[in-house]
């Protein structure tokens, strides 16, 4: 038996950090996708096929002992394994459409559908077992995780999110376009949370206002997101933009590419943690070309994203 499931990638459009100290913040699927496919084998061994290369373990393999970028998905074939009192072993394959270690959810996007195509062997899990052993999967690399990426990878759409309280669909379809550009250096999501810790500790009054601030921002840009106001989203992006940087994740290289595609779109900021990553902008229709001309003219990836609204896919 084969058991199959993707989940989209994501992007965060307003609230990264903030959210991990309890602000909501506002994510997005997008159409690009991490597929997994897995099959149970006879042999005790837990196999992964990745772009990581093919790794072979025992079943009861020491998951500390597995590098990070294939540790989560080592970790919920094995407590899947122990929960069903399985006997083999199970061989995962992952394809994915996603460039990882760029803020763009390949780690929370693999985790769920991973999570949904290897406990499908066994059962007919709910959306809400699946995101739970996701997200437990990822704390084995990022122990600090909201859990905001994996959400929004299961469940799709445009969601606001807060950490004590979970999540909420916000139904919304804007009809911004949305530019995502690859700065092309891979961030550390742990040590970014861990920087911004510290600046935290550093500097608790000044934390705390921008917490405020963030708060405000988050309203103002769920109201934008209902009246479908794309020039307004655009000026609330960068002024979450300088929060960020006032926290200390952006770069000189970000800032760069940041000014330069403020000059073109209505506004852009970077997603996810930051020290790299990507940065995304919006722009409608009609300037849609033009921009896209002239981010062809830098020396960055970039791409015309598409929100999605499906999350995970089983089968
Ligand atoms: O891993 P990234 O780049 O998508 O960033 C995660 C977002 C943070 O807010 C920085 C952390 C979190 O767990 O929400």
């Amino acid at each position: 038996m084969i058991s199959e499931a993707s989940a989209p990638g994501k992007i965060i459009l307003f609230g990264e950090h903030f959210v991990v100290y309890g602000v909501k913040a506002i994510l997005a699927s997008v159409d690009k996708r991490i597929t997994v496919t897995s099959r149970k084998t006879n042999e005790k061994k837990i196999m992964i096929d990745s772009l990581f290369g093919n790794q072979s373990y025992s079943s009861d393999v020491d998951i500390k002992s597995i590098k990070p970028e294939i540790k989560p998905i080592a970790y919920l074939a094995k407590t899947t394994i122990n929960k069903f009192d399985w006997t083999g072993g199970i061989q995962i394959k992952i394809d994915s459409q996603l460039p990882s270690g760029v803020g763009l959810g390949s780690s929370s996007s693999s985790c769920v559908a991973s999570a949904a195509s290897v406990s499908g062997l066994f059962e007919e899990p709910s959306k809400e077992n699946i995101l739970n052993l996701a997200i437990d999967a990822e704390r084995t690399i990022f122990p600090q995780t909201s859990g905001a990426d994996c959400t929004v990878c299961t469940y799709g759409g445009i969601i606001e999110y807060q950490k004590e309280k979970g999540y909420k669909k916000l139904d919304v379809k804007p009809d911004f376009e949305l530019v995502i550009l690859n700065s092309d250096t891979i961030h550390s999501t742990d040590k970014m949370v861990n920087q911004v810790r510290e600046f935290k500790n550093t500097n608790p009054e000044m934390f705390l206002k921008l917490r405020e601030k963030e708060t405000n921002l988050i309203e103002e840009a769920k109201q934008a997101l209902r009246n479908n106001d794309s020039s307004n989203l655009g000026r609330i992006m960068r002024e979450n933009q300088s929060y960020l940087e006032e926290i200390g994740v952006s770069n000189q290289n970000l800032q760069n590419i940041i000014e330069f595609a403020n000059s073109k779109t209505f506004g852009s900021k970077l997603t996810g943690a930051g020290g790299g990553g990507c940065i995304i902008s919006i722009t409608n229709k009609n300037d849609l070309k033009t921009v896209t001309e002239s981010f062809e003219r830098t020396k960055y990836k970039y791409w015309t994203a598409k929100l999605d609204f499906d999350g995970l896919i089983v089968g």
